[in-house]
């Protein structure tokens, strides 16, 4: 198994490649003057099995996964790798007219299997033409606050899509869940209701994605006035929109914790054991 390193996933390439104890083969990057992407593998790939590990969260980190793929069309075995898979909150048409995009990205995609992380909506994984798999990373987060002393930790979903991420990061600490309902009133805006008793807890919101921030700010909002003796939050894709890292210290989180699948120095948890693991099994 060979780890090809998409772009816009470098450093979790090389994690994945010591965690599993697989070759990284080195890449060039560069672009056209008109503005196009460049990519070249530097090494053998034919007849190997190898495993491409490329974010998508701009639409030109998907294009260079197409071209890594194709790059790629000796090997013998293509696993592609999408640990943050961009568009897949549209993931069904809401207005006639309105494409499928997490579908028509997925139909383009060639390969023997592609990997996905906590992909936003699961029906994603039966627009693609062959095996999927969906690997959780909640337990890994889980793991993090394990080793903090925190007081009668609540794990908590900011909205109903996140109970199961909050219920398996609760089941590492052995402690509680809960979850809150969200509406949508804007992309950036939502209102949040939910009765839980939160009155000097240390409390840890966790999502799969933060973009704007909207989410988990209306969330800490509630649980200050409920009397959380601290608010950590936390999630899987590090979309960070905008001043949505300020948004949430502002709002009075503590710490913001989340993992490598979209690349940020300031990670704290990575996935590549997950990763690694899959592609060693
Ligand atoms: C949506 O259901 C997702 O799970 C997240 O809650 C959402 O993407 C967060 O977006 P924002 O940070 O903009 O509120």
């Amino acid at each position: 198994m060979i780890v090809v390193p998409g772009p816009s996933s470098q450093s979790l390439s090389c994690r994945v490649g010591r965690e599993g104890n697989f070759e990284v083969i080195d890449m060039e990057y560069s672009r056209f003057p008109d503005g196009e992407g460049y990519l070249r593998v530097c090494g053998e790939v034919e007849n190997r099995d190898v495993a491409i590990v490329q974010s998508t969260r701009f639409d030109h980190e998907f294009i260079s996964l197409l071209q890594l793929i194709d790059a790629c069309e000796n090997a013998h075995r293509i696993i592609v790798v999408i640990p943050y898979m961009g568009y897949a909150r549209q993931d069904r048409q809401f207005k006639a007219g309105e494409p499928i995009s997490s579908r028509a990205i997925a139909r383009s995609i060639e390969a023997d299997e592609v990997i996905l992380i906590n992909v936003h909506s699961e029906l994603v994984m039966d627009y693609f033409m062959c095996d999927v798999t969906n690997l959780d990373a909640s337990r890994l987060l889980g793991e993090y606050f394990s080793r903090m002393d925190l007081s009668d930790p609540l794990f908590v979903a900011p909205d109903e899509g996140a109970i199961s991420l909050a219920e398996e990061a609760a089941a590492i600490l052995h402690t509680d869940y809960s979850y809150f309902r969200k509406k949508r009133i804007s992309p950036e805006e939502v209102i949040t209701s939910g009765d839980m008793d939160v009155k000097g807890r240390d409390v840890v919101l966790i999502d799969d994605i933060i973009s704007t921030g909207g989410t988990m700010v209306e969330a800490i909002q509630k649980l200050r006035e409920g009397g959380a003796r601290s608010i950590y939050v936390s999630c899987i894709h590090p979309v960070f929109v905008r001043n949505a890292i300020l948004r949430l210290y502002r709002a009075g989180a503590e710490e913001i914790v989340f993992t490598d699948t979209i690349e940020n120095s300031q990670y704290k948890v990575s996935v590549a054991p997950i990763i690694a693991r899959h592609l060693r099994s």
